[in-house]
């Protein structure tokens, strides 16, 4: 349809007897088409305006991603500002990466409550990996372990869980280089470590009962966590063996994002209707 001629340029004046009242230009099928079209429209008008609320609401989310990259510097590194810097930025990605989806009408399968259930409970398990993936970077805790599948030679070397995990020590502390003991880094390094087994495990099982009751889209996005989950481990490997390569470690960054998009994807796929709240 082309409304150009309805629209009133600025400073133009109008005068309605230049519009005819019966002009169906506009509307050039039988009234029940019209109305159907009509229909379509208001639907789709309905899912963009709750789009656009969604986009404000993220404003917010925005502004103290900020407000995060800021304090990473200005407090010295802190690992809880770093991970929530990460965190932050990857919250951000997947709630627009999910607005896409819906703009785009990306297909969902309906009736797919447990794959629903199933790839949200991934979505936490993932998360928390991430989590452990930002923490084992911001306490320099990658090298505390050189080898793999051991670490430092044995398979139970020393660690110390009880300051690995502190989230807060106070202002005034400068974390470049990290500030923990050889036994808390490897701690923490460990649990990435083991929490990704877990995670691949789940992610298996997942991809499985995709392949077993999902349609060919829902297919692909199994065959896509599965390629990503497969680089993923192998560069995490590549990290410890080749110690830290700059490029690898972006890279492991980079597929935590994709593996998360691809995640969001099977949930926002398995979701049969989206509500805003
Ligand atoms: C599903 C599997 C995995 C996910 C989603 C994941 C995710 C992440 C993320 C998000 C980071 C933080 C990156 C950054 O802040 O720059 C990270 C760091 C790291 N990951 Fe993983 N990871 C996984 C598996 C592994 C495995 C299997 C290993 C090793 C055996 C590993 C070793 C490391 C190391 C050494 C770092 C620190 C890198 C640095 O200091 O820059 N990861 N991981």
């Amino acid at each position: 349809m082309n409304f150009s001629k309805c629209r009133v340029k600025p400073g133009s004046k109008v005068d309605l007897k230049d519009w005819d009242p019966d002009d169906k230009s506009a509307s050039p099928g039988s009234r029940e088409e019209d109305e159907k079209r009509l229909q379509e429209l208001a639907t789709r008008i309905d899912e963009l305006q709750e789009l656009l609320y969604a986009e404000s609401k993220r404003g917010v989310l925005v502004v103290l991603q900020g407000m995060l990259g800021m304090w990473t510097v200005t407090l010295l590194l802190k690992p809880l500002i770093v991970v929530g810097h990460l965190l932050g930025g990857l919250t951000i990605a997947a709630l627009s990466w999910w607005n896409l989806l819906e703009i785009r009408h990306f297909p969902r399968q309906r009736g797919s409550g447990r794959l629903r259930i199933f790839a949200g409970v991934v979505l936490i398990v993932l998360a928390l990996q991430i989590f452990l993936g930002g923490w084992t970077s911001s306490n320099y805790a990658a090298l505390a372990c050189t080898d793999f599948p051991k670490c430092q030679g044995q398979w139970w070397p020393t660690i110390d869980l009880k300051n690995a995990f502190v989230l807060w020590r106070g202002l005034g502390i400068n974390y470049e280089f990290g500030v923990l003991g050889t036994p808390a880094r490897t701690a923490i390094h460990l649990c990435h470590r083991y929490w990704a087994a877990v995670v691949s495990t789940l992610m298996v099982a997942l991809i499985l009962y995709t392949l077993r009751v999902a349609d060919a889209h829902g297919k692909r996005i199994a065959w896509c966590i599965l390629g990503l989950l497969s680089v993923q481990i192998s560069l995490g490997v590549s990290n410890v063996l080749g110690g830290l390569p700059l490029l690898v470690a972006v890279m492991h960054n980079a597929v935590a994002a994709l593996l998360l998009l691809s995640v969001v994807t099977l949930l926002r796929y398995s979701t049969s209707s989206f509500n805003h709240g």
